[in-house]
């Protein structure tokens, strides 16, 4: 809800950037449906709304043009967990007539941690639906987005990226390599610690062997003060 707030806050302070514009949004249920909602309140030319559940997408559709009858929207089916179908959604862009060009392209769609599991192309799931499909996307309409010499692609991500890399080596993400992965990372772990625990005792060692032979030098020299 705070976000759908500021959202429309952000959308009004911005609406000399969106009077106007073909905006293609990509899943538009929960954010992305705030999101689209926001936008179109600053009069956008047309909102094409893609999602791959038909209903859903509708009930988007509905929201906005209750609200704002002003704003032409069009929808889209588009399944990026599968590439033939980002590439026939592309293809139905690139041949309608009702969407002249596209000014801002959101790639919003996305999941996150969910169970392993590959695409019918085989793929893993979170690579091809938050990155492969959308990057198939824009370049399978090239003929159409290159109609609009300053469009905006715009990438919605979250802060997972930080951290770790991506691993070029085990990109598909295979449980059984990640697991044995895992277990090296973890047995490797397990060897500094030891080693250091090592050290640190013989650190201990020695420096409680310094200390008795600092102690006795220190009575020796009591004593003979003593003596004399
Ligand atoms: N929520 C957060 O706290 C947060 C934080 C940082 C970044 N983000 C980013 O914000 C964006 C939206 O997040 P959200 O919280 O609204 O996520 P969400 O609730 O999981 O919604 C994601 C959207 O992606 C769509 N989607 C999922 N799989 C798809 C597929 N195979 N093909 C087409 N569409 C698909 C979903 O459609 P359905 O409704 O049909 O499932 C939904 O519209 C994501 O890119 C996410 O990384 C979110």
């Amino acid at each position: 809800m705070c976000s759908v707030k500021s959202g429309n806050k952000l959308a009004l302070e911005l609406a000399p950037m969106i009077d106007g514009k073909v905006i293609l949004t990509t899943g538009v249920t929960l954010l992305g449906g705030g999101f689209v909602l926001a936008v179109a309140r600053s009069k956008p030319s047309m909102l094409t709304l893609a999602g791959r559940n038909t209903a859903k997408v509708e009930e988007t559709t509905k929201a906005i043009t209750d609200q704002f009858p002003l704003v032409k929207v069009r929808t889209l089916e588009l399944n990026l967990l599968s590439l033939s179908s980002v590439r026939k959604a592309a293809d139905t862009v690139n041949g309608r007539a009702d969407i002249p060009h596209i000014d801002v392209l959101v790639n919003n769609a996305g999941v996150m941690a969910v169970d392993w599991a590959v695409s019918p192309e085989g793929y893993e799931s979170q690579l091809v639906i938050n990155r492969l499909g959308h990057f198939l996307f824009p370049n399978t309409m090239i003929p159409k987005i290159l109609k609009c010499p300053q469009l905006r692609i715009v990438v919605v991500s979250n802060n997972g990226h930080r951290l770790s890399p991506f691993r070029f080596d085990y990109w598909n993400f295979r449980v059984r390599l990640v697991f044995f992965i895992a277990l090296l990372d973890l047995l490797t772990y397990y060897i500094r610690v030891q080693s250091w625990i090592h050290t640190q005792l013989k650190l201990a060692k020695h420096t409680y062997k310094m200390a008795g032979v600092i102690i006795s030098v220190w009575v020796m020299v009591s004593r003979r003060q003593l003596t004399c």
